[in-house]
């Protein structure tokens, strides 16, 4: 028996796990450095200061808190491959995500990106502005449990991105589906929450909230889904019926 024959499926999910990595001869410290250069060398990412005019918190650094430069690219694509025209995205924080899924936009197009709090969405409209994409997002100031019953039912989104607070993901998935056209992409960041999901009980009340969205995306056996294993997970679900 060779030793792939005992490879099992969950061997082979990451670029970090040994059977995807065994050809790397380096120190394993350098490991994670040297595939993030090499996605940015060879994908033309730039570090999000050098590619936006960018006003920064002092209250939380962007990079803990926002997308990586991974994260935004893939939005972007996502945005391209699915030729969305409108976006819905739940927690702007500084606007990073929601200008480079603008970018990304055709010609006509809208990000809808909603912000609790009054701090990040003074910068976040600052940077859409500094950026020349103000007037491609609109930013809507509120809680979303709240903003999302404002928002109009007849104009549906192409693609929703939820990425605001986790207690409330499962809530904002099932409020927002109405809101997705059929055929439609939902993407839910930070869907593996830190392995919390993984635990029999998830030991934080976010881990708890994502888990409980997991739970309801499990059920939904009509939309074609995949919790891809980049980031923290990235849920992304096509709903049915188009
Ligand atoms: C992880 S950050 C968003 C990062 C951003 N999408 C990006 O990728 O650059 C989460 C954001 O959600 C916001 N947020 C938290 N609770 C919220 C709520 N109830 N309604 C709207 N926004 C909320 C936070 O203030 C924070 O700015």
């Amino acid at each position: 028996m060779s030793g792939h024959d005992r490879v099992q499926l969950w061997d082979k999910i990451l670029p970090d796990q040994p059977i995807n990595n065994d050809h790397y001869a380096a120190s394993a410290e350098a490991y994670h450095r040297l595939l993030f250069q090499e996605i940015v060398r060879t994908s033309g990412l730039k570090v999000p200061t050098e590619d936006f005019k960018l006003e920064l918190s002092d209250k939380v650094p962007y990079e803990a808190m926002a997308s990586s430069p991974v994260g935004l690219r893939f939005l972007q694509l996502l945005v391209k491959m699915t030729g969305a025209k409108r976006v819905l995205e739940i927690g702007a924080f500084i606007g990073l995500s929601a200008m480079s899924m603008a970018r990304a936009l055709p010609k006509g197009g809208e990000v809808v990106t909603i912000e609790k709090f009054d701090h990040f969405a003074r910068i976040a409209r600052n940077n859409f502005n500094h950026n020349g994409l103000g007037d491609r997002i609109t930013l809507m100031e509120g809680d979303a449990f709240a903003v999302i019953d404002k928002l109009p039912k007849d104009k549906p989104f192409d693609m929703i991105f939820i990425d605001g607070n986790k207690e409330r993901y499962a809530h904002y998935f099932q409020a927002l589906e109405p809101l997705l056209r059929p055929g439609g992409l939902a993407v839910i960041d930070d869907s593996l929450f830190h392995g919390d999901v993984l635990n029999p009980l998830p030991q934080s009340e976010k881990g708890a909230g994502v888990k409980a969205f997991l739970d309801v995306a499990a059920e939904c056996k009509d939309w074609l889904r995949l919790l891809v294993p980049i980031s923290n997970g990235t849920m992304l679900m096509i709903k049915p019926g188009a």
